[in-house]
């Protein structure tokens, strides 16, 4: 390896540690270490993620590094420091804030997610991209998960890092996550050559639920099999395992989980009022826009059934409404 890139990974290394120590033995680690209590995460948890704290000071980190002979401008580029807004020098990048450590493969820290205690913004700060961190190329908390991903042959992609977190808690070690909503291509081949199983399993929110949408495909053009969980609207898959405990999580929102075409064919609904004059026709003919290219007639046939019980159409005349499309789709 170029030499500069053994440092920045030594450093990494080193300021992990630092700010894991400093979250759980000192008086500065204090209000980070009751923040994340009150959230649910404890001691165990802490150590398993590497969880730490970055001090309310410009120069922890500055110190320490400089004291072990680190280069700074180098720790500057490999984004653990910031420069100067005035004058000469540098402080530390991240500052009174709660210190997830994103580790690549091999297990080792390569860049950081820095959460603000409470409210205020950004709520994540956000390693920059750097000579050992490429976000589309990382999964958050693969290097745990990959040996439960490889033995249930299924992934679980959450949005957030609580929500990973909270997941391993409940026995629930398939989880990943990718940096923020935006899913690359390379993600989706990286968990490809592992299993062949998605349960996608973002936030029961707006922005959620369309990052599902617009993420699935990315990954069935790997050529993995999708499936949604439909987690209530407002909660995230921390709060809901918070909330209702894990094992709804597991048997309620993973075994739960629905086909794409499923999913597609939720959200149609939502678009629709059934009761209005005219909204019955409406959604059961884009319904059947979605069900009719289905290869599979008896998958096709399953989605008209489940539709005929929505609306006041019956089966047969759905079908023919469907073979009729299938015909024109010719
Ligand atoms: N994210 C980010 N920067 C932000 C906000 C979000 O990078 N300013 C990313 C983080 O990876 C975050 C994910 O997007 O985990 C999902 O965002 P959100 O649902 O808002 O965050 P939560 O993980 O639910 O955060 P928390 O539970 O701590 O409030
Ligand atoms: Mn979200
Ligand atoms: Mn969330
Ligand atoms: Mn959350
Ligand atoms: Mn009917």
């Amino acid at each position: 390896v170029n030499p500069e890139t053994a440092r920045l990974l030594e450093a990494y290394e080193l300021t992990a540690k630092l700010y894991h120590f400093l979250l759980k033995n000192t008086e500065h680690g204090k209000a980070a270490m009751e923040y994340l209590r009150s959230r649910g995460i404890g001691d165990k948890l802490i150590d398993q993620f590497q969880i730490g704290y970055a001090p309310n000071r410009w120069d922890t980190l500055v110190q320490f590094l400089e004291k072990r002979e680190y280069p700074l401008e180098e720790m500057e580029r490999g984004g653990l420091l910031s420069e100067r807004s005035e004058g000469h020098g540098y402080v530390d990048k991240f500052r009174d804030r709660i210190m997830f450590p994103i580790h690549g493969r091999s297990g080792k820290p390569i860049a950081f997610a820095g959460r603000i205690l409470g409210e205020g913004q950004p709520k994540y700060l956000n390693s920059p991209e750097t000579r050992l961190f490429n976000k589309g190329r990382v999964l958050y908390n693969l290097h745990q998960a990959k040996n439960a991903i490889r033995k249930q042959r299924q992934v679980i992609l959450f949005e957030g890092y609580g929500d990973v977190i909270s997941a391993w808690d409940q026995d629930v070690q398939n989880g990943v996550a990718a940096m923020g909503t935006a899913l690359t291509e390379n993600q989706a081949l990286m968990i490809k050559g592992m299993c062949d199983e998605v349960i996608l399993c973002y936030d029961g929110d707006r922005a959620g639920q369309a990052a599902a949408m617009k993420n699935f495909p990315i990954l069935e053009e790997a050529g993995l099999q999708v499936k949604i969980a439909l987690i209530p609207e407002g909660l995230d898959p921390d709060d809901f395992i918070r909330k209702h405990g894990g094992e709804r999580f597991r048997n309620q929102i993973v075994d739960g989980a629905v086909t794409t075409t499923k999913f597609k064919l939720i959200n149609l609904k939502k678009n629709h009022i059934l009761l209005e004059g005219g909204g019955q026709i409406a959604y059961s003919k884009e319904a059947v826009k979605l069900i009719a290219p289905l290869s599979s007639p008896t998958e096709r046939e399953v989605y008209l059934r489940e539709l005929a019980a929505e609306v006041d159409v019956s089966f047969e005349t759905l079908k023919q409404e469907c073979n009729e499309e299938r015909e024109a789709m010719k």
